[in-house]
């Protein structure tokens, strides 16, 4: 329903090219296909509310109308991209036009409303069943939706800092100290095609018996149809010093995987067989 396997999307456009991706000026990209009529609909209140910024209702339709200009092509763009390169290529992607950040986080969250659940509402969940004390590093935040869940300390880490709290750096090489955190989550981040240096530093970054949880988008684990076996990935996870603690494969759209950290073992993630993640790439809406 939400997300598919695709060609890339170079290989089906039929429409006129828009702008190029690398533009920096985002402003004069093009409306994208499925919110072409919502930006017609607003031109008339649009042009009113460059007028009067005092007015809340002209505020909201130049956040509608912000929206209506990204374009889903530029959001599955951006996501093939960020699917199929290493976390460093990734950090200088964005450090390029960090634009393109927000423009991903656009598309992401249209994506992600058509889930009947967010992953990240469940990892919510399950930390406030926990201390509040626990320290959470949380991997790939995106909009640090996590920290702002729980009353927790929660380190957010991103490639692009949109909030104060946010550390930007690639999340295989964070300034977190060694065993410094009690609980490491991944919600769907584990994009990188470098994931398990990924996971080797929330290892360092754990302390001993720290959790480690990770939700991804179920057809990454679907055999029958190119992904990963799960259990492959659990244990490739285990030998880089985690215990598998449950697999959690009753959501429609994402597993969620839970580990704790063992002891001072730690293989460096090259003697580790890791299954390849195939990307997700979602469709046109
Ligand atoms: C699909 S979003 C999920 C965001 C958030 N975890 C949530 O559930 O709302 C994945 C996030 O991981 C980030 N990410 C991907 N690779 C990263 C890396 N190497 N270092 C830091 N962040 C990364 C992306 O920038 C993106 O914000």
């Amino acid at each position: 329903m939400t997300e598919e396997e695709q060609p890339p999307l170079s290989h089906k456009r039929k429409r006129p090219r828009r702008r190029r991706l690398k533009a920096r000026d985002t402003s004069q990209s093009q409306p994208p296909h499925d919110a072409n009529n919502i930006n017609k609909n607003n031109k008339k209140s649009t042009t009113q509310s460059s007028k009067s910024t005092l007015n809340p209702s002209s505020s909201s339709s130049f956040l509608d109308k912000m929206k209506a200009k990204l374009s889903g092509g530029h959001f599955r763009m951006i996501n093939e991209k960020l699917y199929t390169c290493t976390g460093d290529e990734a950090l200088n992607y964005f450090q390029e036009d960090p634009s393109l950040f927000n423009m991903y986080h656009t598309g992401y969250q249209q994506q992600m409303q058509y889930w009947p659940e967010q992953p990240v509402n469940i990892i919510i969940k399950w930390l406030k069943d926990q201390s509040p004390s626990l320290v959470v590093t949380d991997f790939g935040c995106g909009e640090a939706l996590l920290a702002q869940g729980v009353p927790n300390k929660v380190h957010s880490i991103d490639l692009v800092s949109k909030h104060p709290s946010v550390i930007a750096c690639d999340m295989a090489k964070t300034p977190l100290d060694s065993s410094s955190a009690d609980v490491a989550v991944f919600c769907l981040s584990l994009m990188g095609i470098n994931y398990p240096s990924y996971l080797q530093e929330a290892h360092r970054v754990l302390k001993k018996s720290g959790w480690l949880l990770i939700a991804e988008v179920k057809s990454r684990f679907d055999p029958s149809n190119g992904g990963a076996d799960p259990n492959k990935f659990s244990r490739a996870i285990c030998s880089l010093g985690f215990t598998s603690e449950s697999k959690d494969f009753s959501n429609k759209m994402f597993i969620l995987f839970y580990f704790k950290k063992k002891g001072k073992h730690n293989p460096t993630s090259e003697t580790v067989e890791w299954p390849e993640l195939k990307p997700c790439l979602y469709k046109r809406r």
